[in-house]
């Protein structure tokens, strides 16, 4: 069916049951706090939409695209901003809702503006996470599943902007690519 994809990294269930993991834990540690989940378009849309839904908390959701300029903004980590949010985000805990953390930098500039903004407290939550790329200095708050150094699609992940809408997390053949 899926003649395109080398190998499965993680799969629908494993991917499903991380999910309800790490939505148990904040809502936990959210409780008593006032958690709006911001989803980084366009990747964190679907990993968001599953992990919202699996709160048994009190959650305000908003959206923000934000991309790298290119080669000389890539090392300083400036990110244009694409969609802003919808509302104001001053005295709210803001939980980021991403795919990938891999250099860090797109994260690293993003949670400065977010704070610069007023927002009480600002974590990261990421289905997956590329130790090895790292370049900022960035963790992530709540981690999913920690990765090699390898591309991968699916879940909300894509090359050329396909394959997001695969349900699981795998590796594309290398004739995929080579089409480029
Ligand atoms: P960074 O952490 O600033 O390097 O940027 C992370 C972004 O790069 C993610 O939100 C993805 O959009 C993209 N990205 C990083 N690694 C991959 C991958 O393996 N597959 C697809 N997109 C990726
Ligand atoms: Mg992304």
């Amino acid at each position: 069916m899926y003649d395109y994809i080398e190998k499965v990294l993680i799969s629908e269930e494993e991917l499903k049951e991380k999910t309800i993991e790490l939505a148990h834990m904040v809502s936990n540690d959210y409780k008593d706090k006032k958690l709006l989940v911001i989803s980084i378009l366009k990747g964190g849309f679907v990993f968001t939409a599953d992990f919202i839904r699996a709160l048994s908390i009190d959650v305000t959701v908003d959206f923000m695209s934000v991309s790298s300029y290119g080669a000389a903004t890539r090392t300083s980590g400036v990110v244009q901003i694409r969609k802003d949010l919808d509302n104001d985000i001053k005295g709210l805990d803001v939980l980021i809702c991403e795919d990938i953390l891999d250099t860090g930098l797109t994260l690293s500039y993003l949670k400065k503006i977010l704070i610069a903004r007023g927002a009480k407290t600002v974590k990261i939550c990421t289905i997956l996470n590329k130790p090895d790329r790292r370049v900022a200095d960035i963790e992530p708050d709540y981690v999913g599943f920690d990765i090699p150094d390898e591309f991968v699609v699916g879940y909300g992940l894509d090359f050329a902007e396909k394959y997001r809408n695969l349900p699981f997390v795998g590796i594309l053949k290398p004739e995929v690519y080579a089409e480029y």
